[in-house]
C-alpha cells in the first residue's frame, strides 16, 4: 500500500510503510534503546513533499479563522496531553521532567499565539503615486516549508516553525532530528486528531547517515518554497548555500557564545539564580545557554562561591526520577567535547571549584562543573561548550567587557544583571546579539521575537514577526480607474 506522510501512517508504521530500514531511538540516560522508527530516505521526503504542495493549495484557501480554529484544538490537545509529551521527551533526550512539562507549554504557547495571529495577517493600501490607480500589498503564504530541527528542545523548535507556517497558509515537512523523532511523531498525531488535513503537516524520521541526503532534498527540490532549520552554524551554513539553488526563503537559528555579564553592583543573589537558569538548562544544552560568564573583579569570589554552593546542592540523574535537576547529555559526541573543554581550561591553568569530571553514573553524565580563573583563549570561551560548564572570566570595565563579549562570530543571546539605569540601555544597545537579558536569565516568550545576528543566523521565530518568515508580499497595481462619480 502506498504510504503518505500523514502523521497515522507513520505512528503505524511498519505495517504501512515502505521503508525497508528502521533506527533505534536511544534513552541517553540509560543507553538504551527505546523505541524503532523508520529511517527515511529521498524518496520519501519527495513524496512528502509533492502531497504537501498539494494540500497547501487546499489549505491556503481556508480563511485565517478556520486555520485558528485547528491551531487553538491542537493546542488544547498538547497541553491536555502535557505530561505525556514530557515523559516521552525526557526519555528520548534526557531532560529533567519538570523541564519537559516546561517545553510541552512553551511549545504549545506557540499554537495559541499563532492561531491569534494567524487573522492579523494585514496587508496595507498605499497612497497611490498617480491618478487613476490604486496601490495593495497583500500577505500571502511561501507555499511547502521544509524545517530541520534539534534534538535539544523536541517539541518547541518544532511549534515554533509549524505553527507561524500553517497559521500563514503553508504546508510543512518537519525532519526532527535523529536523536527525537517521537515527539515529534506525538505532536503530529495531535495535530491530525485536532483538524490537520493530511499533507499539511509532515514528519520525515531518519537516522543520522540519512540525514545529509534529505537535507539536499529539502534544500534543493524547487517545490520547497523556504528551508527553516535550528541547529548549529556549520550545518546552517551548508543549508543556505544549497538553497540558494532554487532561491529559497530561509531562517536560521544558528549556534550562540552567549556572554553572561555580572557587574559590581548587581544583585549578587538574583545573578546566581539567573545564572544557574540559563547556564545549566537543559545541562547546559541550549542554543542560549551563558558560555562565557564574566564576573567584575570586585565580586569575583562571592560570585563564584555562591554559585557553586547551589548549583552543589542539585541533583544529577535520570529525568524521569523526581527531584533529578540535570540529565546526561545527549550522545557520547556531546560528552566528549564536554571532557575537551575542560582539560583544555584545565590545562591552561583554569581552576576547578566544582565538578570538573565525569558523573559517578557512567555514561554520558557529566558533573556540573564551575572554573575560576578562565581566559577568552580558552576553548570554553571560543566555542559552544553545550554542557553544564560555566567558566568565570574576571573583568575590570564595562568598555573592556563589552568588547570581550563582542569578540565572537555568534549573535544570539547576551545577558547582563548590574543596577545601573544608565549602563542598561548602553550595554543592551552596544551588544551585538539579537537577543539581550538584562536581570534575567530566561527570556524567552512566544510573545517576543526570538533569533540571532552575525553568524548565530537569519529570521526571527515567535512574536508579531513571526509569520513574516512564512509569507510574501505582493504588491497589486490597479490601473485605469476613473475619478470622477458616474464617470
Ligand atoms: C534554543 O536552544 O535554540 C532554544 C532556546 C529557547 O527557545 O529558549
Amino acid at each position: 500500500m502506498p504510504r503518505t506522510p500523514s502523521i497515522c501512517h507513520l505512528i503505524q508504521w511498519p505495517e504501512q510503510s515502505e521503508a525497508s530500514d528502521t533506527y533505534s531511538v536511544i534513552d541517553p540516560a540509560h543507553l538504551k534503546p527505546v523505541a524503532s522508527v523508520p529511517d527515511m530516505d529521498t524518496p520519501d521526503v519527495k513524496q512528502a513533499i509533492s502531497l504537501a504542495h498539494t494540500a497547501q493549495k487546499h489549505w491556503a484557501r481556508k480563511t485565517a479563522r478556520e486555520r485558528a480554529t485547528v491551531l487553538h484544538k491542537w493546542y488544547q490537545l498538547c497541553m491536555h496531553n502535557q505530561s505525556d509529551l514530557a515523559k516521552i521527551m525526557t526519555i528520548e533526550c534526557g531532560k529533567p521532567l519538570a523541564e519537559s512539562m516546561g517545553e510541552v507549554a512553551y511549545g504549545s504557547s506557540f499554537l495559541r499565539w499563532f492561531a491569534e495571529e494567524a487573522s492579523r495577517a494585514y496587508g496595507d493600501v498605499i497612497p497611490e503615486n498617480a491618478k487613476g490607480r490604486r496601490l495593495l500589498a497583500i500577505k500571502q503564504p511561501v507555499g511547502v516549508v521544509a524545517a530541520i530541527t534539534p534534538w535539544n528542545f523536541p517539541n518547541a523548535m518544532i511549534a515554533r516553525k509549524v505553527a507561524p507556517a500553517i497559521a500563514a497558509g503553508c504546508s510543512i515537512i518537519v525532519k526532527p532530528s535523529a536523536e527525537t523523532p517521537l515527539s515529534a511523531l506525538a505532536m503530529a498525531y495531535l495535530g491530525e486528531e485536532a483538524g490537520l488535513p493530511p499533507g499539511v503537516f509532515n514528519v520525515v524520521t531518519a537516522s543520522k547517515g540519512s540525514a545529509k541526503r534529505i537535507g539536499n532534498e529539502m534544500t534543493e527540490n524547487a517545490l520547497v518554497r523556504k528551508i527553516t532549520f535550528t541547529g548549529s552554524t556549520a550545518v546552517g551554513k551548508l543549508l543556505s548555500k544549497q538553497a540558494a539553488s532554487t532561491m529559497k526563503k530561509v531562517s536560521m537559528e544558528l549556534g550562540g557564545n552567549a556572554p553572561f555579564i555580572v557587574f559590581d553592583d548587581a544583585d549578587i543573589d538574583a545573578a546566581v539564580t539567573g545564572c544557574i537558569a540559563s547556564k545549566f538548562r537543559n545541562t547546559g544544552q541550549t542554543c542560549v545557554c551563558a558560555n562565557r560568564v564574566f564576573v567584575h573583579s570586585k565580586i569575583y569570589d562571592t560570585f563564584a562561591a555562591k554559585l557553586s554552593a547551589k548549583i552543589r546542592e542539585m541533583e544529577v540523574g535520570h529525568g524521569l526520577e523526581p527531584g533529578n535537576q540535570f540529565g546526561p547529555l545527549i550522545t557520547s559526541d556531546a560528552f566528549d567535547k564536554v571532557v575537551r573543554h575542560v582539560e583544555d581550561a584545565v590545562g591552561k591553568g583554569a581552576k576547578v571549584l566544582l565538578g570538573g569530571k565525569p558523573h559517578g553514573l557512567g555514561g554520558n553524565f557529566y558533573e556540573p562543573t564551575v572554573l575560576t580563573g578562565v581566559t577568552n583563549e580558552m576553548l570554553l570561551a571560543r566555542e559552544e561548550t553545550f554542557g553544564p560548564v560555566a567558566g568565570l572570566i574576571r573583568f575590570e570595565t564595562e568598555s573592556e567587557v563589552t568588547k570581550a563579549a563582542n569578540d565572537t562570530p555568534f549573535g544570539l543571546a547576551a545577558y547582563f544583571y548590574t543596577k545601573d539605569a544608565g549602563r542598561i540601555f548602553r550595554l543592551s544597545e552596544a551588544l551585538e546579539y539579537g537577543i539581550v537579558g538584562v536581570n534575567e536569565g530566561i527570556v524567552s516568550t512566544e510573545v517576543a521575537p526570538f533569533g540571532g545576528i552575525k553568524e548565530s543566523g537569519l529570521g526571527r521565530e515567535g512574536s508579531k514577526y513571526g509569520m513574516d518568515d512564512y509569507m510574501e508580499i505582493k504588491y497589486i497595481c490597479i490601473g485605469g480607474i476613473k475619478e470622477t462619480l458616474d464617470a
